[in-house]
């Protein structure tokens, strides 16, 4: 096979993003936008990926450090154009054979498929140079592909240098193209900055090579969409939109349900499993993976979240958490790192977890904060309770086991322990292990000051209705038994 190698060329700034991030560092569903164009090369197998950098280097560089490990940034201190940033490169490597691929870093919709058809068309013809072209509707701003009467490529002229006549041509060029290598060097010796921007254009290495009597070819991108480039957050806006519809339709069309496609973004990076369902206005982010047969949303945020087989996620904002099969979450929960509930497992309605493992079956039904937490199979933490981890300095673990049931509104005053099988009363602050089978009581026994309202609430509505309930003719009244107190209001009665 040839020797291939790759130049992203990443030194712009994205003057017209306006953004303290350097353009190609902006996300789009789970990639940076450099980093779906490397995504988008892997397939070449290329024996080295060049990126070269300028604005925003630093930052550029720490995140291919992240994302692509194996490339080498070479450093174009001075932005003199798309020609010098190749020259700067090919300056840094050592001497290349074979072909060599540059594309730009801001085109993320750009295709694996795309790229090795341009590459194996210009490997095939054994060409000089190759270059990615489109008809588009709209090419302002685009250099323009200029053919000679039978058809071959005879030039690349910017918008800006351009005459009217060769304005109004529709075809352009992507900024993706295919070198061969013995001829790309000496050609861009030859550059000069004499066009509108004072720049040293690579498009013009093209014309130069034709111009020379070398092959120099054209490639039409089947689908003009491959090779839109982002220059302004409002192009990143609609480049986001459209990548949403592709990566949607390849779900759809793999097994997936998707109730609201328009309002569901899924990441490259999220995979989902057979007939899983997803509602409307549902994000996946991440390293986020949605079992066979799960349904996640309406309204629904997941990130770096695993979800097992046949769970429901409703209404539910996730990070870092691992979801059991069968498990039940919300509606209105909150699922924070370290939450890994077990199979069959239930997160209820306004519950917030951290750091918790839930066991199987094990039930946080209501409004509860879970964090630190170990609770074992089977157990029910009562509605309103909270796990008190923190004490102002350090964070510290409650453990209950399994079988347990806890009251209503209780506090887990961590670190604290409640064995297997045991009870808590409701309204309890738990500060001592609760022995297995024990019932765990922490609160003041109550008592009830007959007459209080009237001695010391005398004339207000309440002292009023209570006047007329112990009349035994409010309108509580039971005619059966001619009014009088409730049963059971006694509160000694046991
Ligand atoms: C370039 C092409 C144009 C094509 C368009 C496609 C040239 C002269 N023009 O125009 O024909 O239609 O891409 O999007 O090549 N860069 C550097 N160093 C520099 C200058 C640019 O690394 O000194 C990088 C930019 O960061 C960017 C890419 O090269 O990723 C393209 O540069 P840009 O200035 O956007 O070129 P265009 O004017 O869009
Ligand atoms: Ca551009």
């Amino acid at each position: 096979m040839n020797q291939r190698t790759v130049i992203v060329l990443a030194a712009g700034q994205g003057k017209r993003m306006k953004s303290d991030v350097p353009k190609v560092l902006h996300p789009l569903l789970g990639r940076s936008l450099v980093g779906h164009v490397l995504a988008a090369t892997a397939a070449l197998r290329a024996t080295r990926t060049a990126v070269v950098v300028g604005h925003g280097a630093a930052q550029v560089t720490a995140h291919l450090a992240e994302v692509a490990p194996a490339a080498t940034t070479v450093t174009q201190q001075e932005q003199n154009g798309t020609g010098h940033a190749v020259r700067v490169a090919l300056g840094a490597l050592p001497p290349l054979t074979g072909t060599v691929v540059v594309l730009n870093g801001d085109t993320p919709l750009l295709r694996a498929e795309t790229v090795a058809d341009l590459v194996a068309t210009h490997e095939a013809a054994g060409a000089a140079a190759t270059v990615l072209t489109a008809e588009v509707a709209d090419p302002h701003g685009l250099g323009r592909i200029l053919r000679r009467p039978d058809g071959a490529l005879d030039s690349i002229v910017e918008e800006r240098d351009a005459t009217d006549a060769q304005r109004a041509v529709r075809e352009i060029n992507s900024g993706l193209y295919a070198f061969d290598a013995a001829h790309l060097g000496p050609m861009l010796g030859k550059l000069t900055s004499q066009n509108d921007q004072g720049e040293e254009y690579l498009t013009d290495v093209l014309g130069l090579l034709a111009a020379a009597g070398e092959q120099v070819a054209a490639y039409r991108a089947p689908d003009a969409t491959d090779v839109l480039g982002c220059n302004d957050r409002a192009q990143l806006a609609d480049l986001r939109a459209r990548m949403r519809d592709r990566v949607n339709h390849a779900w759809l069309t793999s097994g997936v349900t998707l109730l609201d496609p328009a309002t569901t973004w899924i990441d490259v990076t999220v995979t989902l499993g057979r007939d899983a369902v997803v509602e409307a206005q549902t994000q996946l982010y991440g390293q986020t993976h949605v079992g066979a047969g799960a349904r996640v949303g309406p309204d629904t945020t997941l990130v770096d979240t695993v979800v097992g087989e046949r769970a429901a996620l409703v209404r539910t904002h996730a990070t870092g958490a691992e979801v059991g099969d069968e498990v039940s979450v919300g509606p209105y929960a909150y699922l924070r790192p370290g939450s890994v509930l077990g199979r069959r497992s239930k997160v209820g309605t306004f519950v917030e977890t951290k750091n918790a493992r839930l066991g199987e079956g094990a039930k946080v039904p209501h409004l509860s904060y879970v964090g630190d937490a170990t609770i074992g199979e089977y157990t029910n933490i009562g509605a309103a309770t909270v796990f008190v981890n923190y004490d102002g300095v350090a964070k510290h673990h409650t453990v209950i086991g399994r079988h347990a049931r806890t009251g209503a509104d209780n506090m887990f005053v961590a670190p604290v322990r409640v064995g297997d099988g045991a009870y808590t009363a409701a309204g309890s602050v738990i500060t001592a292990d609760v022995p297995p089978g024990a019932l765990g009581v922490s609160r003041a026994a109550q008592r009830n000051i007959d007459g209080w309202v009237a001695r010391r609430r005398p004339g207000t509505a309440a002292a009023d209705a209570a006047d007329l309930a112990r009349a035994g003719t409010g309108p509580e009244a039971d005619p059966a038994t001619g009014g009088g107190p409730a049963q059971g209001a006694d509160p000694t009665a046991e």
